[in-house]
């Protein structure tokens, strides 16, 4: 009995060791949705000010103003290779095959982020009206790149 359960741990550490870099994703899928969580964590800052969930600070609102403008700016061609897509990797991404299909339209909408968050960065430690009037711009250009080369969840 002892040796088979030996050689069954030991097929089971083989097979878990073969298994681990599928578990652990693609490292630049990885890459791409943490810059993403990362605008989220950003933006979710400025929106709950911006809904008056959270009190306006302006110190607060320019840093992650300026944070999201920073990320806007990120080089993120290591991070999207050919064969990424969600057709190939069902599960693991939800970036649709029309990023690499019509390339470069993608980089419309990256640019498009990059100005609107320039736009946030100057508002954003003013006063809470002109977080409020800058805001709009930041969330259309998340919204817009979701809506052509994110699928739903
Ligand atoms: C240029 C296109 C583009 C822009 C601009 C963009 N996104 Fe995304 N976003 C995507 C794509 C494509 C995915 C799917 C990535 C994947 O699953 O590999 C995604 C995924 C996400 C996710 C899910 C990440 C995860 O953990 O799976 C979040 C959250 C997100 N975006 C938030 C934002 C926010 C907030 C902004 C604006 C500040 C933004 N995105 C701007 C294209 C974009």
């Amino acid at each position: 009995m002892t040796s088979i359960f030996a050689k069954i741990t030991t097929a089971t550490v083989l097979s878990l060791a073969i298994a681990t870099p599928v578990l652990a994703g693609n490292p630049a899928v990885k890459a791409r949705q943490s810059l993403m969580q990362l605008y989220k964590f950003n933006i979710a800052q400025l929106g709950g000010m911006a809904k008056g969930k959270i009190p306006y600070d302006a110190k607060v609102a320019s840093v992650a103003a300026n944070n999201l403008k920073t990320l806007a700016t990120v080089d993120q061609t290591a991070m999207w290779p050919a064969g990424t897509d969600n057709d190939t990797m069902f599960g693991e991404t939800r970036a649709l095959p029309a990023i690499w299909a019509s390339y470069p339209a993608v980089e419309e909408n990256a640019d498009a982020l990059i100005k609107a968050t320039e736009a946030l960065a100057g508002a954003a430690g003013t006063d809470l009206a002109s977080l409020r009037g800058a805001i709009g711009g930041v969330g259309a250009s998340c919204g817009g790149c979701h809506k052509k080369f994110r699928a739903p969840e």
